[in-house]
């Protein structure tokens, strides 16, 4: 068990009103209602809305601001074309926001989509694809990556995902955020931060490890010995296992149950069998080696099937993460600017300590 002042557990560091995580429960909170009944049913720009402007201005206004920002990020792309050829999407995401200087959240999430997908799309060795400001922010996202207009059942999916992943309490890269604008810093500064803290495959990094996880494991048979596997090498289990909840993620079913609604419009979706199959496995033998310890699954164990449904490219699944997560970074920052305070904690010394101690006082 790791040590709990290092990892800060149960410490409270702000007041929000941005969402709940009641890990004991198991129930998810954000702008008021519970995850469940928001994924599937309101758009990732009605919820930008609630979180970022408080209902100040409503999900139609926002989807046209963000369509804006999408292609004024588009003409940022020939000044970027060095950065978007990095390998690491988190690496290119994280430089380019960094050179972007229209410092409010709109803008910020625009070109979090754009600067994703174009840097997918080079990855791949392909031409970037305009964005179109009339779109809603998930269909438009997930053309630009693809290249073609994807149907209903895949960008409505991709939506929900967006919405299911849009803020989640003090999580690390959000506790970076707020740190940052505590300094009076600017928002462009908070956001680049959070993506570093993201990229990190205890946060944000763990959904394509997932789907080389289930890749490897191909058939249901397999998940047992390619999973004790693993313990034994003495690597984790990607995808099981939180920081908070001790039952399992309620995203992980929220998103569980956006693929199996992919299935019913009938995108095939092996994958999920197999993702269910070895998440069974995976739970059982994390609960014989943690007894006391509940290991269940999180929101990227399903993360990774949904977006591979959709037809996210693997090397994308933590970029587009941050495609959501960039609102909540923002609204963060301007709950944390709000209250004036900077953030500053403690630290115990357990250094060496000189035998004498010699004051200087200071010239008079
Ligand atoms: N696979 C195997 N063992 C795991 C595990 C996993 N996914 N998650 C936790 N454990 C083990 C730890 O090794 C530790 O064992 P020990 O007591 O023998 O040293 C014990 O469970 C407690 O883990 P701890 O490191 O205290 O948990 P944490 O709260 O710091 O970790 C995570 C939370 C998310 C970082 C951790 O569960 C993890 O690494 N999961 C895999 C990565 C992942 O899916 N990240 C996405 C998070 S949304």
């Amino acid at each position: 068990m790791g040590n709990s002042i290092s990892g800060l557990e149960g410490v409270v560091a702000a007041e929000t009103k941005l969402s709940d995580v009641d890990g004991a429960a198991g129930r998810l909170i954000i702008a008021g209602s519970e995850v469940e009944s928001l994924a599937g049913a309101v758009s990732f720009e009605e919820v930008f809305a609630r979180l970022v402007y408080a209902n100040e201005r409503d999900g139609a206004r926002v989807r046209s601001e963000l369509g804006e920002a999408r292609v004024r990020a588009w003409h940022l792309l020939p000044g970027l074309r060095e950065v978007l050829e990095l390998r690491d999407g988190m690496d290119a995401l994280r430089a380019s926001i960094a050179r972007t200087t229209d410092d409010n959240a709109e803008s910020i999430a625009g070109a979090v989509a754009t600067f994703a997908a174009a840097w997918s799309r080079v990855r791949q060795g392909k031409e970037p694809v305009v964005p179109d400001a009339s779109m809603g922010h998930a269909e438009d996202y997930l053309r630009m990556l693809r290249g073609d207009t994807p149907s209903d059942p895949l960008w409505r999916a991709l939506d929900a995902y967006l919405v299911t992943v849009v803020d989640h309490g003090m999580n690390a890269s959000t506790f970076v955020a707020r740190v940052i604008a505590s300094t009076g810093s600017d928002l462009v500064s908070s956001v680049t931060g959070a993506i570093g803290a993201l990229k990190g495959p205890l946060h944000g990094g763990a959904p394509g490890p997932v789907l080389d996880m289930l890749d490897a494991v191909a058939k249901p048979e397999r998940a047992e010995a390619f999973l004790r596997g693993e313990l034994a090498a003495g690597r984790r289990i990607m995808g099981m296992g939180h920081r908070v909840y001790r039952v399992r993620d309620p995203r992980a079913a929220v998103l569980e149950r956006e693929v199996q609604k992919l299935e019913k419009a009938g995108v095939g979706t092996e994958t999920l069998a197999l993702a269910r199959a070895t998440e069974r496995v995976a739970e059982r033998i994390l609960s014989e080696r943690h007894p006391t310890r509940p290991l269940r699954a999180n929101v990227e164990f399903y993360t990774a099937v949904l977006l591979d449904a959709v037809g996210v490219p693997r090397a994308a699944f933590a970029p587009t993460f941050a495609v959501s997560r960039v609102a909540g970074w923002c609204a963060h920052v301007a709950e944390q600017k709000a209250t004036g305070r900077l953030i500053r904690p403690g630290s115990r010394y357990i250094g060496p300590r000189p035998e004498t101690v010699e004051i200087v006082r200071g010239l008079r």
